[in-house]
């Protein structure tokens, strides 16, 4: 089968459960953070057709064959390659203030794993590598020629769930000593001869640890843990944020990041009301995981170990539908589109394609329209910093206004402290008199000078009978 064969007969994963439990709606817009073939994507575009879609993967060589299968929707999709834990930046770029809804089915497409080249195949053979983006990181050869036993065998333990990791790690670093293992075929045999690494339920024994070394080649559970908290800030109010995973490790993360944001409060149980101020950033949908019908594992055995879970971000009633917002100018998308196309080596000479990556006109009139909003949020925010500036200067005046009257207080006090202490001057001057008043010499001197008294001559007191 041809790389264009497969890509046509590309079969997303719970595709009709993905597009119900997002409520993908007409005139929305949508973030793929892995668009890989664009198999979730092309549904979205072809059944909703004024809905716009931002697809984002790691992989440059897939967004190639993406943006010309996509080529038919114009400006309806814009493509980045970036990793999704950059979805913050991409969204901006994009001029895009939030989305309905987001999309990450995590792991490695089939056209990757099909691909030998990659080195993500145990069952082909190819340079051992398993890069989602080969331009950047540590290929996983390097993993398996440096790292130590003890560390193999952790990695193995911890990303592969193996059960005999230290067995595999011990053959590994027996192996490398002959010679490095720079091979996916070469590991993929000497795990499978290590003892007791039987095929279980046609399971290829290779499984678990080449599943360890592509989490770790691609920080791939740090990457799931990263991007929830950031993808549900950037959805509308009432949006949603599907999930799909395809191990246990990265379901497990999924869950509890979900739960906590449903219910972030720490308070210890035994407080009868939370204490913490922690709010709920909304709902999980998903009390269950989602998984594939009997009938999809039959068509596509890949979507076995398929896990959905939906998270809903809670309902504000102060955001309105203008928060979605498709800005930013014309001319910035078609440079963000040039970008794309210098980093992808890519030539649009196909009309198609041109079309894809270059704003159409339809486009341009949209970004005219968005300019329009912008403009009549530029007045709400006019009025806003009006507003702040009015309360601004109140609180000035206010704060002004009470420092003055301390300081006439001030002085009021100081004049009373003066009153006071020439009160208490006299007072002490009136005692003085009045116990100078009591003393006989005093007494003699006033009857002398005031009165013109004086003392009897001897003979002079006639003693009253
Ligand atoms: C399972 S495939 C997606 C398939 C896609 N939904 C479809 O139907 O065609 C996963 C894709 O996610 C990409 N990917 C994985 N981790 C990523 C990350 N952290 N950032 C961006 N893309 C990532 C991979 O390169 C791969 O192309």
């Amino acid at each position: 089968m041809t790389g264009s064969e497969a890509i046509q007969r590309h079969v997303p994963v719970l595709l009709e459960e993905v597009l119900e439990g997002l409520a993908i709606r007409q005139g929305g817009v949508y973030l793929d953070g892995t668009v890989g073939w664009g198999g979730h994507t092309l549904q979205i575009l072809q059944r909703y057709e004024s809905a716009r879609v931002i697809g984002l993967d790691r992989d440059g060589a897939a967004l190639a064959a993406t943006s010309r299968r996509l080529a038919d929707y114009g400006d309806r999709i814009l493509l980045f390659q970036s990793d999704f834990r950059l979805l913050d930046e991409v969204l901006d770029e994009a001029g895009v203030g939030s989305v309905d809804g987001a999309l990450m089915d995590l792991g490695v497409s089939s056209m990757q794993l099909e691909d030998a080249d990659r080195g993500f195949s145990f069952s082909q053979d190819g340079p051992l590598d398993m890069r989602m983006n080969p331009d950047s990181g540590v290929a996983a050869s390097e993993i398996v020629n440096t790292w130590t036993q003890k560390d193999l065998a952790n990695l193995f333990f911890n990303y592969g769930e193996e059960k005999r990791s230290r067995a595999i790690a011990s053959a590994i670093v027996r192996e490398r000593e002959a010679e490095p293992i720079t091979t996916t075929l070469r590991l993929a045999e000497l795990i499978s001869s290590v003892p007791g690494m039987g095929r279980v339920r046609n399971i290829h024994p290779a499984t678990r640890t080449f599943q360890a070394l592509r989490i770790e080649v691609n920080d791939e559970l740090d990457a799931v843990r990263q991007v929830i908290p950031v993808s549900v800030e950037r959805l509308v109010s009432g949006g949603r944020l599907a999930m799909i995973s395809f191990h246990s490790l990265e379901d497990r993360i999924i869950k509890r990041a979900f739960r906590e944001l449903e219910n972030p409060c720490r308070c210890p149980k035994e407080f009868p009301e939370c204490r913490c101020g922690k709010v709920s950033a909304g709902r999980v949908v998903t009390k269950r995981p989602v998984v594939p019908t009997e009938r999809e594992v039959m068509a596509n055995p890949r979507s076995r170990s398929a896990k959905l879970r939906i998270f809903e971000k809670a309902q504000n009633p102060e955001s309105s539908i203008a928060e979605l917002r498709w800005t930013g100018n014309a001319e910035r998308r078609t440079q963000n589109m040039s970008i794309i196309l210098a980093d992808l080596h890519l030539e649009p000479r196909n009309p198609k394609l041109e079309l894809c990556l270059t704003m159409s006109v339809a486009a341009q009139t949209k970004a005219r329209q968005s300019e329009n909003i912008t403009f009549r949020g530029g007045l709400k925010d006019f009025a806003f910093v009006l507003l702040v500036l009015v309360l601004l200067g109140c609180a000035i005046f206010i704060t002004t206004w009470r420092r003055v009257a301390f300081i006439d207080m001030g002085y009021e006090i100081r004049k009373l402290e003066g009153t006071e202490s020439e009160l208490l001057h006299l007072q002490h001057e009136m005692e003085i008199e009045r116990a100078m008043l009591s003393s006989p010499e005093r007494i003699e001197k006033v009857a002398r000078d005031r009165f013109g008294l004086r003392e009897p001559e001897p003979g002079q007191v006639r003693v009253l009978p």
